[in-house]
């Protein structure tokens, strides 16, 4: 079992980025029945870092995210969006604020096409007949998702008629990924983004994680794979048993240290 409870300590905790920070959570609870999936977490997010968010499985990672983007709203706590609060009820508001959230199996419907995941929710459309009525653009919206998924996240999607169920895992990953782009969201959070993958598409999502953090957007990436988490990662963020456990500077921290925090032990400065 877990250790009692100990709150993130100040020795255990990465300085809190300076400024406001992009996103600011704080006392996050979140119960399924009698499950505490969420044990009262408090986050800081900085404005274009990349956050590694890693923990054992069960750990609340993923729960975490969700009441980040409205999928599940907090039992108790609140979210801080650049220095105010939101009620993020939907995740319809989410996406108002400019999160795109990238999930490695629920990322597109597997019997529409490219375009049509693309836009899912916020199709193009065209009036008709002198503007009486409004007909989805399949036509632009077909060449708008293969030029951004080919130019800008750099995978070539040969038949964009294809159903996402005929696409690879690597391919589907870049269909979500270029969505975020259109969009420009501002904060990207994938969940376990390089799991299933070939090892030449885990790099290409690597690639397009660091290409992101250079024009200025905030990414959060749950993995369990570290070797991913060091790759790219500026702090990590270990959840344990509910809990945030410890955040680190990924140039402070060890793989062994982090593997430590994971199973739930304390950092200690001999920490090897
Ligand atoms: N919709 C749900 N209904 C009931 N319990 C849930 C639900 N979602 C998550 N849980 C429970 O909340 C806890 C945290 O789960 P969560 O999915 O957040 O873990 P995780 O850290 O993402 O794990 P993994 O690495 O396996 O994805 C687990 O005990 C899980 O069983
Ligand atoms: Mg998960």
């Amino acid at each position: 079992m877990s250790d009692p409870t100990t709150r993130t300590e100040a020795g255990d905790t990465a300085p809190p980025p300076s400024g406001t920070p992009h996103v600011r959570l704080r006392g996050l609870v979140k119960r399924f029945g009698g499950v505490v999936a969420l044990r009262g977490v408090d986050l800081d997010i900085a404005r274009g870092e990349v956050l590694g968010l890693v923990g054992d499985n069960g750990a609340g990672k993923s729960t975490l995210i969700k009441v980040l983007t409205g999928v599940h709203p907090a039992d108790e706590g609140t979210i801080e969006l650049n220095g105010a609060t939101v009620e993020m009820d939907h995740p319809d508001r989410a996406r108002e604020f400019g999160i795109e959230t990238i999930y490695q199996d629920l990322a597109l419907v597997p019997t529409f096409d490219l375009p049509t995941n693309f836009f899912l929710g916020r199709e193009l459309t065209r009036p008709l007949l002198g503007g009486l009525l409004q007909v989805t653009d399949k036509a632009r919206m077909r060449e708008i998702a293969t030029n951004v998924v080919r130019d800008q996240v750099g995978l070539a999607i040969g038949n964009p008629y294809a159903p996402a169920a005929t696409m690879s895992g690597g391919q589907r990953q870049a269909v979500a990924i270029g969505r975020a782009l259109y969009e420009e969201a501002e904060l990207v959070i994938m969940d376990e983004p390089t799991a299933a993958l070939g090892v030449e598409e885990q790099e290409k999502v690597l690639d397009i994680i660091r290409r992101l953090k250079a024009d200025g957007v905030t990414i959060v990436m749950i993995s369990h794979t570290l070797d991913h988490v060091f790759a790219v990662a500026d702090r990590i963020a270990v959840m344990h048993n509910g809990e945030l456990h410890a955040v680190k500077a990924t140039s402070e921290v060890t793989r062994t240290e982090v593997v430590g925090l994971i199973m739930g032990s304390q950092l200690h400065d001999d920490a090897a």
